[in-house]
């Protein structure tokens, strides 16, 4: 019988766990004088030796980032937070911010002193208005109890942390476009490098990391990195919030270890597939990930390494289940109108590109679609990706890609037969 772990979501169920005198009686705060009593050297080591992974989508090594920041630079160093999450399908930092906001402020301290960092920024999604109340208050509450402020521990270490609030753009996701909106820029992705560890907020050191990976750092500072490493598998260790949503009869966020067969998840925690209807697809991590087949999702574990085997992404854990009702093609037209109005507009292919698809998808999904149109579409997914300043182009490509090439035959469908004059030109081009 699977069951769910507890180490983000140790005080989801408790009542007012958003309280600070309610999130003490039930362990917050305690790794403070252990953290300050020790070196800020030792603290990266830990969490390098846990093999935290960034939880955001990309899954790199929390340790390692952090000690990319220069030594000895004479400029303040940076934490920003990503707290964004406006990926279609990814609903799992929204529950550390109302449930336990504690929880991410005590990770954010153990992140600035590991890091020397004295300023964290909270960059949260726009459409938070009840979290960042919460969190606000949280922050609140910490601060008058001296937990963050002016002279924070044995060593009068002062840490200030400023929530900044997003303003609808799912681009200020995207880590250099969240440093250039909390600037008071537009939110646009920088060309890197430089990196934000070399150069980031205020063109000084910045690390960034998401909600969840500093909120999993109070535990592995608690209990060691070993301990930490007993949950998950080698290459993935401790456990993730998985989003659970789409099709099954009991959508929600559950906390589990890497590792764990993704349709064993599906049915055991969120009861199945809803209404006894038949499997279609699995998005596996966020609407940028691409689908799973049903074969190809008995065969997945929750791991970045088996993911990437199926040639699909890990992501953010946010699982879409889809059932047999789904029309594959109305799924295609409905990502990429996402990610085409949410382009920031600077790199051509992404613009223009994703507009082109989006036309001649809905052309497609309206039955005024030829075989030259499919293809076409087909071929824009290769030319677009990796000539862009970010990544949220291949974001919507690589899982268009994936819906035309695994269900061609719904696409092909709705397609009404070429013009006879345009077969003509075809045969003769051919000739
Ligand atoms: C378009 C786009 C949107 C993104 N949105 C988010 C987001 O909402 N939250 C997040 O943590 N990371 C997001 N990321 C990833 C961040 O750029 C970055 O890798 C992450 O915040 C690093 O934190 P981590 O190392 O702890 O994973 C996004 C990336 C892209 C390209
Ligand atoms: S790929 Fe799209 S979102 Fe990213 S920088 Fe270029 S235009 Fe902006």
């Amino acid at each position: 019988m699977m069951q769910e772990a507890k180490i983000l979501s140790a005080k989801f169920a408790i009542k007012n766990s958003n309280k600070l005198t309610v999130a003490k009686k039930h362990g917050a705060y305690q790794t403070l004088d252990k953290l300050f009593s020790s070196k800020q050297g030792d603290v990266i080591e830990i969490v390098k030796n846990s093999g935290l992974r960034g939880r955001g989508g990309a899954g790199f090594p929390t340790g390692m980032k952090w000690s990319f920041l220069p030594k000895g630079l004479d400029k303040p160093v940076y934490l920003a937070v990503n707290a964004d999450e406006s990926e279609p399908g990814t609903f799992k930092d929204r529950y550390i911010l109302a449930q336990d906001p504690h929880l991410l402020i005590e990770g954010i301290i153990i992140a600035c002193y590991a890091i020397n960092s004295h300023d964290a920024y909270i960059y949260i999604r726009g459409e938070y208005t009840t979290q960042r109340t919460i969190l606000q208050n949280a922050i609140d509450e910490a601060c008058k109890a001296g937990l963050i402020g002016e002279k924070v521990g044995k060593q009068n270490y002062r840490i200030n942390i400023t929530i900044h609030r997003g303003a609808g753009a799912y681009i200020c996701g995207e880590e250099t476009a969240l440093l250039e909106s909390i600037e008071g820029k537009k939110g646009q992705p920088r060309s890197k490098p430089p990196f934000p560890a070399v150069e980031g907020l205020y063109a000084c050191p910045t690390i960034i990391n998401n909600v969840q990976s500093i909120a999993s750092l109070p535990w592995i500072i608690q209990n060691g990195a070993m301990a930490y490493k007993r949950y998950g598998i080698e290459s993935a260790t401790g456990t993730h919030l998985f989003g659970i949503s789409g099709h099954v009869e009991k959508p929600g966020v559950y906390e589990l270890p890497f590792g764990l067969p993704l349709l064993d998840v599906i049915n055991e925690m969120a009861g199945g597939v809803w209404k006894g209807r038949k499997l279609k697809g699995v998005i596996p991590g966020g609407s940028s990930c691409p689908v799973l087949t049903p074969e190809e999702a008995a065969t997945a574990t929750l791991d970045y390494a088996s993911m990437a085997e199926h040639k699909t992404m890990f992501g953010s854990g946010g699982i879409v289940v889809l059932d047999e009702t789904v029309s594959m093609p109305e799924l295609a037209v409905n990502l990429t109108q996402f990610y085409h109005h949410e382009s920031c507009g600077q790199c051509t292919p992404c613009r223009e590109g994703l507009g082109w698809m989006e036309k001649i998808l809905k052309k497609i999904v309206a039955g005024e679609a030829t075989m030259r149109d499919l293809n076409l579409v087909r071929e824009l997914c290769d030319n677009i990706e990796g000539k862009t300043v970010c990544v949220l182009a291949a974001a919507c490509t690589m899982p268009i890609r994936a819906l035309l090439d695994k269900y061609r035959d719904e696409f092909e469908a709705l397609l009404k037969p070429e013009p006879t004059d345009a077969v003509t030109e075809a045969s003769a081009e051919q000739e």
